[in-house]
């Protein structure tokens, strides 16, 4: 897997005014840094960075980058409508800066932090890591971002902490998917893991993808990515962390539990009830050329399967 970090990069500078525009600026002149020394990729690869030392894990070679405008024009952000275009149309409408994310529960030092505070002396890496949706479509995607661990550590968890909840911005008035009657999720958009998963290497907040900061739609200004599960546990624009002793709800396992676990690692011997997960249309797909490949277990990331020792994931699907 690539990482590349950039050591002489404070993330605390990523918002030195509160102006989008300077922030993404700023992102890219950091990203230029990131990259510096990093060859260059032989063939045009959308974002340009796909080098041997980027293929991903257990890969075959020409796992390549989904593109650029695949990965911010079809999306899943219920919050701004269902249709996959919706959050591309919409998102512009949420306002994201300043961003304040709450810590709380289960922690020595629970308070309210900005965005840029809570970046203060973390350093930002480049993740390509595979993106598996429980619909069967999967990309490839370059993050910008950092272990969850590190900001987790930052609040101290206690002996007491077994999970970690984390809730999407609630604010209608900017989120027409939160003000729609037919709406049937229960706002706003939640998500869990278990602390043990929060901390694993591979789980990370992203703050930028493709070498700018997040568009809108793919969650912006931070979300959580977990490469190893289905797509919904990546909840974005997280307000809200909550360290808990006991598991909490996720949106999706509220909505249909039986469809939609807590887990939800990706698992192609675990069918859907209403779909087969034994493969996945790998973009760019169309209706004539959907192109099917298998899905893998855990989506590929076989590390993470020492989290789950013992346990059946037929049943905690
Ligand atoms: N987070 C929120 N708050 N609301 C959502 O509707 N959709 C999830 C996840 N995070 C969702 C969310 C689903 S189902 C998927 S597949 C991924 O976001 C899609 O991320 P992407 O649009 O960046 O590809």
């Amino acid at each position: 897997m690539l990482i590349r970090t950039a050591d002489d990069i404070k993330p605390s500078e990523i918002t030195p005014e509160h102006v989008y525009r300077s922030r993404r600026r700023f992102m890219r002149e950091a990203l230029a840094l990131t990259g510096a020394g990093v060859a260059l990729p032989a063939a045009a690869l959308p974002g340009a960075w796909l080098d041997e030392r980027s293929v991903l894990p257990g890969a075959p070679l020409d796992e390549t980058m989904t593109s650029e405008s695949d990965a911010t024009s079809y999306n899943n952000f219920y919050e701004f409508g269902t249709d996959k275009g919706d959050p591309a149309a919409h998102a512009h409408e949420m306002t994201i800066d300043p961003w304040t994310v709450e810590v709380s529960g289960e922690v020595a030092k629970p308070g309210k932090i900005g965005l840029e505070d809570m970046l203060v002396g973390i350093d930002l890496e480049e993740r390509i890591y595979r993106l598996r949706c429980v619909e069967a479509w999967s990309m490839v995607i370059p993050w910008i971002g950092f272990p969850v661990k590190k900001i987790l550590d930052k609040f101290e968890p206690t002996g007491n902490a077994k999970y970690v909840m984390f809730e999407t911005l609630h604010r209608p008035s900017e989120m027409r998917g939160q003000r729609s009657l037919f709406s049937s999720i229960d706002w706003p958009y939640v998500e869990g893991l278990r602390l043990d998963e929060a901390n694993h290497p591979l789980a990370i907040f992203a703050v930028g993808m493709y070498g700018n900061l997040l568009p809108k739609q793919n969650g912006a200004p931070i979300r959580l990515v977990v490469p190893w599960k289905y797509g919904f546990k990546s909840i974005k624009s997280i307000v809200s962390i909550r360290l808990t002793e006991t598991r909490p709800v996720n949106t999706w396992n509220d909505l249909q539990p039986r469809e939609y676990g807590f887990y939800a690692n990706v698992n192609p011997t675990v069918d859907h009830p209403r779909w087969s997960q034994a493969r996945e249309r790998r973009f760019p797909t169309t209706l004539f050329r959907p192109n099917w490949i298998p899905t893998r277990m855990f989506n590929g990331y076989d590390e993470v399967a020492e989290l789950y020792t013992g346990m059946d994931l037929s049943r905690y699907y």
